[in-house]
């Protein structure tokens, strides 16, 4: 879905792609991002329904792996579980198109995205000191400032949708989600450069999924254990088990130490951080 007055074609690079949208994004020319995040495809919207819709659609028609798609605003955009993703100008509303994992139960795509954009924003502003909340939420200062949303395309890899809120506020969100939501400008005094930090996430996704790996190997293992923002925390399952974050198994599982003594591993489904430590 195009906003009036886009263009409907942007360069040849697409081959036989329908390639829609504007010549910019966050004043950058489409074929400089590509060259900057190396990239073989991105296409950049101003206003669009939800990026991950758009590059389900190329994906159909062939798009390669890495092939981007982003807007400036989504009048649809999707959260986990059925949910509104509220997306305004100011933010990155990206989707990328992964190589599909063939094995993995739980699948680490989420969980590394999760981790490269974490990365990206420590690298970006070391002082904000990112964490991962299983099995993909990126939190600062314990407010979420990213989401993360993986979809299957139907054989053509993982549509992978990614959203940073940058700049401004939340506060047109409902009061129950304000308080655990913060954009980058909030929590960080101001906001990072939107092409640079998308480039930085690009980079580790490539670092961390080119191609996927089969399992979570030490030295990941360790960065994931730091960067736990569940670990030793309270918790209350989707299912309703209370218990305490005891780390990310090898597979991706979150394990989680319950109130009535048991390890049980978690391949589905999400935590909340309860406010009692
Ligand atoms: C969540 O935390 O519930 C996941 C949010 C994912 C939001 C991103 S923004 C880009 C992409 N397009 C969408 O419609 N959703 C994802």
């Amino acid at each position: 879905m195009n906003a009036p007055g886009e263009g409907n074609t942007v360069g040849d690079g697409g081959g036989a792609l329908s390639r829609r949208g504007t010549s910019h994004w966050a004043g950058e020319p489409v074929p400089v991002l590509e060259r900057r995040w190396g990239v073989p495809l991105v296409e950049a919207h101003r206003t669009l329904g939800s990026t991950n819709d758009r590059l389900r659609e190329l994906a159909g028609e062939g798009a390669p792996p890495f092939t981007v798609v982003v807007a400036e605003e989504q009048t649809a955009g999707r959260g986990r579980t059925g949910r509104a993703w509220h997306s305004p100008p100011g933010g990155i509303w990206m989707s990328v198109l992964l190589p599909e994992e063939r094995t993995g139960r739980p699948p680490l795509t989420p969980l590394l995205v999760g981790l490269a954009v974490g990365r990206a924003i420590g690298d970006a502003r070391p002082v904000l000191d990112p964490r991962i909340k299983w099995p993909n939420d990126v939190l600062v200062d314990g407010r979420k400032v990213c989401g993360i949303l993986c979809e299957g395309a139907a054989g053509a890899g993982t549509v992978t949708g990614i959203g940073i809120n940058v700049a401004g506020s939340m506060k047109e969100l409902p009061a129950e989600l304000r308080s655990r939501t913060a954009t980058l400008e909030e929590v960080g005094g101001a906001a990072p450069d939107r092409p640079l930090l998308a480039g930085r996430v690009l980079r580790q996704l490539r670092e961390l999924l080119d191609p996927p790996p089969p399992r979570i190997d030490a030295e990941l293992g360790a960065e994931l254990k730091a960067l736990d923002a569940l670990a030793g925390r309270r918790v209350v399952t989707s299912e309703g088990v209370r218990g305490r974050g005891a780390g990310i198994a090898p597979d991706g599982a979150l394990l989680v130490e319950t109130d009535a003594g048991d390890r049980i591993r978690l391949v589905a489904g999400s935590v909340r951080l309860c406010a009692e430590r």
